[in-house]
């Protein structure tokens, strides 16, 4: 076996917050593999069914691990630490997680890190693959928004961060995927609202709208009001849906977004910031990576989208996370049980 006698950081990064068990190694900052098996099993129950998830983390994560390891071209004994999500999310899911990241370091003998995955989608956009990629300059707001969480973050350092405003009811990814339950559309509806909405017209219906104060957001009256244009639609004609699929996708598209470029715009103003950063499911969104690359265009802002394959769960982002509290000194404790809920 090799050793890291060159004094490598070299990290082994694990996710498996919620449906998708995911490693990653990262040497010296610098992506070399990011491996991510996801579980089809839910989706004929329309959402995670957590004991099923567990199941299928456990049945993954050995060969997930090993592959991101032999696609790094890197030995377990070059490793110089492992970082894991310890959470937010399912606790079955991160007790995969968890253990298997101890168990290993402890075998190793090297040290733990625990990551927020909050954390890791806010610093997705440090993740590199190339010495010369570009990251973000501090500060700048981060609009992290997924299938559980939307929130806007004033992001000062990779280790100072304030969340400046939330949701206080469903997520933005939530409110996407129940809309497209009421279609009738596949879980998770979100990319399926996504590719209608880019051939309907997304003036055709129209939504109430949340009004809450500050920058929380608020999405379950959108929802609701959704529900409530169905169930009239229905009443007038059977075929309702079906006839209106591509335009009741894109009019829902269209306020969601608009109630997040709200916010969004608030903060901005209030924080004077140059930069704005999107994370999570969500930010794989065609029309909210539009519409914050306008914002930031005609602002003078400089915007941050990432690439698709880091805006759903990924450990390249417990990586670069772990890496930055590696580099501080700040490992995990053995002890430490995962938690399923954690904000940043
Ligand atoms: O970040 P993520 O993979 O999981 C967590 O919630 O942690 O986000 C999943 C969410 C789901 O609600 C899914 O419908 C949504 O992201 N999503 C999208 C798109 N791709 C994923 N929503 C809208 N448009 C998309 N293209």
């Amino acid at each position: 076996m090799k050793s890291n006698s060159s004094k490598d950081e070299i990290i082994l990064a694990i996710e498996s917050s919620c449906d998708d068990t995911s490693a990653a190694v990262l040497r010296n900052g610098l992506l070399l593999s990011n491996v991510i098996a996801s579980q089809s099993v839910h989706e004929e129950y329309g959402g995670v069914v957590p004991e099923l998830a567990s199941r299928a983390h456990q049945q993954n994560i050995l060969p997930v691990v090993d592959a991101a390891l032999r696609r790094a071209g890197v030995e377990r004994s070059e490793l110089s630490a492992i970082a894991y999500t310890r959470g937010p999310g399912l606790l079955g899911s991160l007790l995969v997680g968890t253990s298997f990241a101890k168990g290993l370091a402890l075998g190793l003998g090297i040290p733990l890190v625990d990551v927020n995955h909050l954390h890791g989608h806010v610093l997705s956009h440090f993740i590199r693959e190339k010495e010369d990629d570009e990251v973000p300059e501090s500060p700048y707001l981060a609009l992290l928004i997924s299938g559980g969480n939307s929130q806007i973050v004033l992001v000062r350092s990779d280790s100072d961060m304030e969340i400046l405003g939330r949701t206080i009811d469903d997520a933005a990814g939530e409110a996407f995927d129940k809309c497209a339950k009421v279609m009738g559309l596949p879980y998770p509806g979100g990319p399926h609202i996504d590719r209608l909405a880019a051939e309907g017209n997304d003036k055709a219906f129209k939504f109430a709208k949340p009004h809450i104060p500050g920058l929380d957001y608020s999405f379950s009256g959108l929802k609701t009001s959704f529900l409530y244009t169905v169930r009239d639609g229905l009443k007038q004609s059977p075929t309702f849906i079906e006839d209106n699929l591509a335009d009741l996708a894109a009019s829902i598209q269209r306020a969601i977004i608009e109630t997040l470029m709200a916010k969004l715009e608030l903060a901005v103003k209030q924080t004077g910031v140059k930069a704005v950063a999107i994370g999570g499911g969500v930010s794989a969104n065609s029309g909210v990576r539009e519409a914050v690359a306008d914002f930031c265009r005609r602002r003078g802002l400089r915007a941050w989208i990432p690439e698709r394959r880091f805006t759903t769960d990924n450990a390249a982002m417990v990586g670069i996370a772990g890496a930055f509290k590696f580099r501080r000194g700040e490992f995990g404790n053995i002890d430490a049980p995962p938690f399923a809920r954690l904000t940043v």
